[in-house]
């Protein structure tokens, strides 16, 4: 089985994710071809020739990116059903998450796209709050080990359970004022004096949204809100209109951390990690992979509780 994986990722967590899955889909002998959407040539012919699509976005206020949407309403109908799948990656594990795809999968329902199944991981913030080097490592293991066991589910024609949610299409509906929103605030950013012209926001902006010109940088009206720009900036010079103080700059390594750090958002959504982390953790064990104790938050509180009795 040949398929095509056409993802948008702003800040590489999805990408991230996509890249893995198309290894193991390759280890499970599917050819699986992974292209950006904003990269993307002969879509039509491509998918033609593929016996499934797969999707893969970031989650943006409970919602697919636009450009996603936009890629979506564009695709031509297929002649015959073609199987719909859809990885998504978001910064909480929270069931709010799983209508972002309601629209993505009415639009291409409409194309004869039939969903097949939808696989969620979490992965690190890229605005709001920066999440502490231990926490990315721990998703980013995480969904390592999850990757694997979906793609062969996925391969094997096994359905995930649907995950439905009440009044999850009008609330997506009422959520996706942040792509207009997006583009109201991306006029708002500017640039300040740290910068070094080094021109990585202009080059790399999935929209072509920020030009330069006569020594000004210009914000057009097609800003994503997908953070490309202000979390990659190598001087944090951008400055994200309303949202800067949520702004967060640079690359996770995804490595454990070298240092103790100092885990600030310890309550925020904890419930909802915690349960993440062991319902993967069961999944694992169950198929019979690793999970080393240490990717739980349980582990860490430990930690810290041994660290606060010894003081
Ligand atoms: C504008 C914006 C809105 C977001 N909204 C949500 C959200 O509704 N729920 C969530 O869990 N994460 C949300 N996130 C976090 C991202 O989904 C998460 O960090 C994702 O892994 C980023 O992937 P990327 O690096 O491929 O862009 C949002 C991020 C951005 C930039």
């Amino acid at each position: 089985m040949k398929t095509v994986i056409y993802y948008f990722s702003g800040t590489g967590n999805t990408e991230k994710v996509v890249r893995e899955a198309a290894r193991s889909l390759s280890a499970l002998g599917w050819g699986a071809e992974v292209c950006a959407i904003e990269q993307a040539e002969n879509v039509p012919e491509t998918v033609a020739a593929c016996g499934s699509l797969c999707i893969a976005y970031p989650v943006h206020a409970f919602n697919a990116p636009a450009s996603v949407l936009r890629f979506a309403e564009a695709l031509p109908a297929q002649e015959t059903e073609k199987p719909l799948y859809i990885f998504k990656t978001s910064g909480e594990p929270l069931a709010l998450n799983n209508i972002s795809s309601y629209k993505l999968r009415a639009v291409l329902a409409k194309k004869n796209f039939v969903f097949r199944g939808e696989y969620h991981y979490v992965m690190p913030y890229n605005i709001i709050f920066r999440h502490s080097d231990a926490m990315a490592y721990r998703m980013w293991e995480t969904a390592k080990r999850l990757i694997p066991l979906d793609c062969a589910d996925l391969a094997a024609g096994i359905e995930p359970p649907e995950k439905k949610f009440p009044f999850g299409g009008m609330l997506a509906g009422i959520m996706r004022v942040e792509h207009w929103g997006g583009r109201w605030n991306g006029k708002k950013y500017r640039v300040e004096e740290s910068c070094v012209h080094c021109m990585k926001c202009v080059k790399t902006c999935p929209t072509h949204n920020i030009t330069y010109e006569d020594g000004k940088f210009r914000f057009g009206g097609d800003c994503l809100m997908c953070m490309r720009c202000a979390f990659h900036c190598p001087k944090n010079a951008i400055k994200i209109g309303l949202f800067n103080k949520w702004k967060v700059n640079g690359a996770y390594t995804f490595l454990p951390p070298a240092e103790e750090e100092e885990e600030r958002h310890t309550r925020y959504c904890k419930n909802s990690y915690e349960k993440y982390f062991e319902s993967a953790r069961a999944r694992v064990l169950a198929r019979g992979g690793d999970f080393p104790d240490e990717l739980l938050l349980s582990a860490q509180s430990e930690e810290e509780d041994t660290a606060r009795a010894a003081e």
